[in-house]
């Protein structure tokens, strides 16, 4: 697998990057102001992650998915270490991400990569999402924030 930077000429995995966001504009908006990268398995792109440079000496993990027939096989934890190292080589001092209260895979996954919560930006799905997100029986309603010191 090789995970690589997406060519501007390239089209952009949406189909992939809504798996992690239901809101196409966030993604839209992601996509223009962030950097992004792809893993590619026998030429077929099965993962992507959004970097987003958010202040000085920080950036966030904005979108990270792989492709549903390939979860649990590592990828996103190859996907992780790459955005680790990429913000390290950045100068940067932080790295967050943040994810929905009922993300339980996802919360276990970003703290075995060595994220620890920091805060819960409450009603964040409330607030800008049209529809009800469940999951795990879970109503989403939270962003929980986590970050890495580099
Ligand atoms: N309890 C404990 N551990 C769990 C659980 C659980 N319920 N579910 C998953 N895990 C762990 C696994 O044990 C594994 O850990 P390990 O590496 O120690 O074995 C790890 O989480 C999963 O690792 P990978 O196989 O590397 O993950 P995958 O390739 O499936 O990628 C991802 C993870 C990106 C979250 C993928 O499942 C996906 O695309 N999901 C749908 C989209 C999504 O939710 N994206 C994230 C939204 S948040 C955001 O984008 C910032
Ligand atoms: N992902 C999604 N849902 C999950 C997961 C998971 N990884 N693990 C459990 N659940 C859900 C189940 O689906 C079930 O939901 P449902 O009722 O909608 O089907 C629910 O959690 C479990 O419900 P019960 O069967 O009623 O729970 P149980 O009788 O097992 O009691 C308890 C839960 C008390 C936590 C028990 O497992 C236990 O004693 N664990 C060890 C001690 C412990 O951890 N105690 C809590 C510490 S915190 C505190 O004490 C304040």
């Amino acid at each position: 697998m090789k995970i690589r930077s997406l060519r501007h000429s390239e089209p952009p995995p949406r189909n992939l990057l809504l798996l992690a966001d239901p809101s196409i504009e966030f993604i839209e908006d992601y996509l223009n102001r962030g950097e992004t990268y792809i893993a590619e398995l026998n030429g077929a792109v099965v993962g992507v992650y959004i970097l987003l440079a958010t202040r000085p000496g920080t950036c966030e993990i904005v979108n990270i998915a792989v492709s549903e027939k390939y979860q649990g096989e590592g990828i996103g934890r190859k996907l992780l270490q790459h955005a680790i190292e990429l913000a390290i080589q950045g100068g940067n001092r932080t790295l967050e991400i943040g994810t929905g209260n009922s993300s339980i895979g996802q919360l276990a996954l970003y703290q075995k990569c060595g994220f620890r919560i920091t805060g819960v930006d409450r009603d964040f799905f409330v607030r800008h999402y049209k529809e009800d997100i469940h999951e795990n029986g879970v109503h989403c309603r939270d962003m929980i924030r986590l970050s890495m010191d580099l």
